[in-house]
């Protein structure tokens, strides 16, 4: 007879090891190591860790300044003015989103709808 008690015990690990990642990944933030570094520039708009929590709302907030004030001009902390733009600014530095934002999008399993509008690469 099959040991039903084990086949199910299999079954729960099999569904860490398979789910863990995908926990991990939205619970800590995605291992970012098979990155590409980004292509210009050495600052990003905050730090790095701030990036990595806040980007979603950063950008919402970028939308809204541009869409709903013509605001086009972001300063930085450190009082540099970036141009507001998700593919001339965010991609002029970090390339194509195809290799940066998608493949950290990946391990998160979030898949975003802005590509339908917005290039995913600067020309
Ligand atoms: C249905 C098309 C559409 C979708 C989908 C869309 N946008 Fe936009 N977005 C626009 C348009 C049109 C503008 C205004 C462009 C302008 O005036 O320069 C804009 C402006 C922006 C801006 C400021 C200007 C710029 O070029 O970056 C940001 C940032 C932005 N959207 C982010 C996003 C994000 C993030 C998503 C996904 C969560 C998204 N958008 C989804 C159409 C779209
Ligand atoms: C001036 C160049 C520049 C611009 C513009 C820029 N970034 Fe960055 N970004 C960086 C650098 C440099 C890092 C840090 C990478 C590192 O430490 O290896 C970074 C880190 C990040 C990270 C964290 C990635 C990681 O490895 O942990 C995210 C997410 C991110 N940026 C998103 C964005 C978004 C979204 C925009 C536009 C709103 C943007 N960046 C604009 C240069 C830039
Ligand atoms: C370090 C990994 C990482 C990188 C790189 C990254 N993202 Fe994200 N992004 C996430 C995670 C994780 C989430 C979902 C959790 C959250 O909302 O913080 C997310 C969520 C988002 C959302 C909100 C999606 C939604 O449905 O609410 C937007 C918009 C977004 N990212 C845009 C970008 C863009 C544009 C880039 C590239 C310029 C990028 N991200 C690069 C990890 C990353």
């Amino acid at each position: 007879m099959l040991d039903g008690g084990r086949i199910i015990g299999g079954l729960a690990i099999l569904c860490l090891v398979v789910a863990g990642p995908l926990w991990l990944g939205s619970a800590r933030g995605v291992k970012t190591e098979a990155l590409p570094k980004p292509v210009a520039g050495d600052r990003c708009i905050e730090p790095r860790e701030e990036m990595r929590k806040n980007h979603p709302t950063l950008l919402a907030s970028w939308r809204e300044r541009v869409v709903r004030f013509g605001d086009r001009v972001h300063e930085k902390p450190d009082g540099h003015a970036v141009r507001i733009s998700l593919t001339e600014t965010c991609l002029g530095c970090h390339g194509k989103a195809t290799e940066f934002c998608d493949k950290c999008h990946a391990q998160a399993a979030v898949t975003l709808s802005c590509w339908q509008c917005h290039a995913k690469e600067r020309k």
